[in-house]
């Protein structure tokens, strides 16, 4: 038992909120990015292999880039929907480009691998391959949640995002990652304002 750990943990847990409100005069600094990513490196992950990486985007020219696309694919979503789908899904889409102003976005990803296809072949249901894939997305997600609390733990603000994945291999695009590369989340993170 370490009481002391568990209580400044669970301080950490407890004062953690999704944080989406970001300049963009705000800067990050290589430290801090360093101490995120150090933190983060310590994920679990599934299948034995540890084949997730993060990118760090803090170009805003890039940044921007990836809030226009996630943008745009959200217009050619509502267009093919009635108007008042295409209202509502539209309102609720703004919370998928809420890093437009972020100093930096950690973005986790890995390369999709197709383990259980190359060991089964013809005989791989679709449940085996989505267990597969779901196992990529699952070790993505524990190192989103230790951005979030590295983040948190530096008293920064920080947002868990998959909104924005909508927009699909466009981002791969943008970030000049190949197409077989999956993309966990985008997580802003800058000083709380
Ligand atoms: C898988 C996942 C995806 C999320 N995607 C978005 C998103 O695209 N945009 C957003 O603003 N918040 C997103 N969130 C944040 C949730 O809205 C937020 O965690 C939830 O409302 C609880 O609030 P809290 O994080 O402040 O405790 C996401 C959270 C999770 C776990």
């Amino acid at each position: 038992m370490n009481p002391q750990a568990y209580e400044s943990l669970l301080s950490l847990c407890e004062q953690r909120r999704s944080y989406r409100q970001f300049s963009p005069e705000d800067t990050l600094g290589e430290d801090v990015v360093e101490a995120i990513l150090k933190l983060a490196s310590h994920s679990p992950f599934a299948s034995g292999r540890k084949n997730w990486k993060i990118a760090v985007v803090k170009d805003r020219e890039t940044v921007c880039a990836l809030a226009d696309a996630v943008q745009e694919e959200a217009q050619a979503l509502a267009a093919k929907m009635e108007e008042e789908p295409a209202a509502f899904f539209l309102n609720y889409a703004k919370s998928f480009t809420f890093f437009r102003d972020a100093p930096a976005l950690f973005i986790p990803y890995c390369r999709e691998s197709a383990t259980m296809k190359s060991l089964l072949r013809e005989n791989a249901s679709a449940e085996i391959l989505q267990w597969d894939r779901d196992n990529l997305t699952k070790s993505l997600s524990c190192a989103a949640m230790l951005i979030l609390l590295a983040a948190e733990s530096l008293d920064l603000g920080a947002c868990y995002m998959t909104g924005p994945l909508l927009a699909g291999k466009k981002l791969n695009q943008v970030l000049g990652l190949a197409e077989n590369v999956l993309l966990g989340a985008i997580i802003p993170v800058g000083h709380k304002l």
